[in-house]
C-alpha cells in the first residue's frame, strides 16, 4: 500500500546585503523622521544592496543554505521557482540564474511574479507538484532588490522597501507533517493602487511620478493600508476554514511584513496575541515576496518552531493578490 504523504518545507535560508539603511540615514534624504517611520510603519532599518551587486547572488546564498539546511545535494533539486518583482533581467529569469550559481543542473527554472504574495502563490504550485509525483525536491527562492525600484526623493514609498532574499525547500514528507491546504486569490480590478511599469506606461503613470522616474513604485498607501488590514483576516479565516483547524490551534502566524499597523489590525481581528504574530519588520522594512521565507528561516534557527506546529503564512501585495498556507511545521 502506499504511504499517504505531503509535501513539507524541509530546509529554510536567508541572505542580506552588507550595508543597512537607517531611519536616520534616510532624515539625510528626505523630509521625514525616525519616530515618523517608526510609530507608522514600526520599521527603524532595512538592508541596501550594493549597486554593483546583481540580485542573483543575494538568491544564490540563500538557495544554498536552504539547499544545506535540507540536507539533500544540490543535484537532487529538480525545480527551481523564483518569486520576484525586482529581477537582474527579465531573461535570463532569477530562477534560471540561481540554476547556474548553485549548479542545480538537474532542474528547471522559471520566476514568479505575485508581488509580495510570491512565495505563497509558489508554495501553492511546489505542493501540486510535488502531491502529484511530477517533481521530487522544489526550491522556492524569494529575491527582491526593492530599493532599486523606489525614488529616495519619494518619502511615501522610500522609508518602506528593503532588500533580501529568503529560500524554502520543498519536498515529500510521509510523516504527516507538511502543507496542509494553500487560499489563494486576486483583484486585478484594484491592481492600479500599487503599480510599477516596465516596458510600457500611461501618461497618468508618469504624472503620478518624478521626473525620470519612470520605472519606481507608486503606491496609494491607505488604499493598500485597508485593503491589506482586511484582507489578511479575512484570508486567514478562510484558510482556517478549508482546512478545518481553529485558530487556538495555531501557534505562530508568519505575515507578510508591511507595515506593523497592519499586523496590529489584522491581529486585532482574529483575536490573536502579537506573541503569536511573527515580526522582523524592525530590521528589514518590507522586502515583498521574502518577507514570509525569511521570517521561516529566522524563527527556524532561532529554534521558535518544532515539527508538527501548526503555522500560518498569510500575505497580500501588488496585482492585488492575497494568499494564506496551513502548514504543519516539517523540520
Ligand atoms: N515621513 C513623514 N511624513 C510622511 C511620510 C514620511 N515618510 N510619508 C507620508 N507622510 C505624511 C503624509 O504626507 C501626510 O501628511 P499630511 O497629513 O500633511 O498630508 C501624513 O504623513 C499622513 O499620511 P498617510 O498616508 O495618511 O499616513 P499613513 O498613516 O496612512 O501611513 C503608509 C502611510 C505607511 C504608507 C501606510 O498607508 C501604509 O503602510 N500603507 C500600506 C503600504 C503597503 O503595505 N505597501 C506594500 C504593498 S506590498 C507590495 O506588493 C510591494
Amino acid at each position: 500500500m502506499t504511504k499517504h504523504f505531503k509535501a513539507g518545507i524541509i530546509g529554510t535560508g536567508s541572505a542580506f546585503p552588507e550595508k543597512k539603511l537607517t531611519n536616520f540615514d534616510l532624515e539625510k534624504m528626505v523630509e521625514t523622521s525616525d519616530e515618523w517611520i517608526s510609530k507608522r510603519t514600526g520599521i527603524k532599518e532595512r538592508f541596501i544592496i550594493d549597486e554593483n551587486m546583481p540580485l542573483s547572488v543575494l538568491a544564490s546564498e540563500a538557495s544554498k543554505k536552504a539547499v544545506e539546511d535540507a540536507g539533500i545535494n544540490v543535484e537532487d533539486i529538480d525545480l527551481i521557482i523564483a518569486t520576484t518583482i525586482t529581477p537582474d533581467y527579465l531573461s535570463p529569469s532569477l530562477a534560471c540564474c540561481v540554476q547556474k550559481d548553485i549548479g542545480a543542473i538537474n532542474a528547471a527554472a522559471f520566476d514568479v511574479n505575485a508581488a509580495c504574495t510570491g512565495f505563497v502563490y509558489a508554495l501553492q504550485m511546489a505542493q501540486g507538484l510535488i502531491v502529484s509525483g511530477i517533481h521530487k525536491n522544489i526550491l522556492i527562492v524569494s529575491a527582491e532588490a526593492l530599493t532599486r525600484a523606489v525614488d529616495f526623493k519619494d518619502r511615501n514609498t522610500c522609508v518602506l522597501f528593503g532588500d533580501g532574499a529568503g529560500a524554502a525547500v520543498i519536498s515529500r514528507v510521509e510523516d504527516g507533517t507538511g502543507i496542509e491546504s494553500v487560499h489563494l486569490g486576486a483583484i486585478g480590478e484594484m491592481g492600479s493602487v500599487l503599480t510599477i511599469p516596465c516596458f510600457y506606461s500611461t501618461e497618468e503613470d508618469r504624472s503620478k511620478r518624478g521626473e525620470g522616474m519612470d520605472r519606481v513604485i507608486w503606491m496609494d498607501g491607505s488604499e493598500v493600508f485597508v485593503f491589506a488590514s482586511r484582507i489578511m483576516s479575512d484570508a486567514t479565516i478562510s484558510i482556517l476554514e478549508k482546512a478545518n483547524t481553529h485558530i487556538d490551534d495555531i501557534k505562530y502566524i508568519f505575515p507578510h511584513q508591511a507595515n506593523i499597523r497592519i499586523l496590529q489590525n489584522a491581529a486585532k481581528r482574529l483575536g490573536v496575541p502579537m506573541e503569536r504574530v511573527y515580526s522582523n519588520l524592525e530590521t528589514t522594512g518590507n522586502i515583498s515576496s521574502a518577507s514570509i521565507p525569511v521570517c521561516l528561516d529566522e524563527a527556524s534557527k532561532k529554534k521558535m518552531l518544532q515539527k508538527g506546529d501548526k503555522l500560518i503564512l498569510v500575505a497580500f501585495g501588488g496585482g492585488l493578490t492575497y494568499g494564506a498556507s496551513l502548514v504543519s511545521w516539517s523540520k
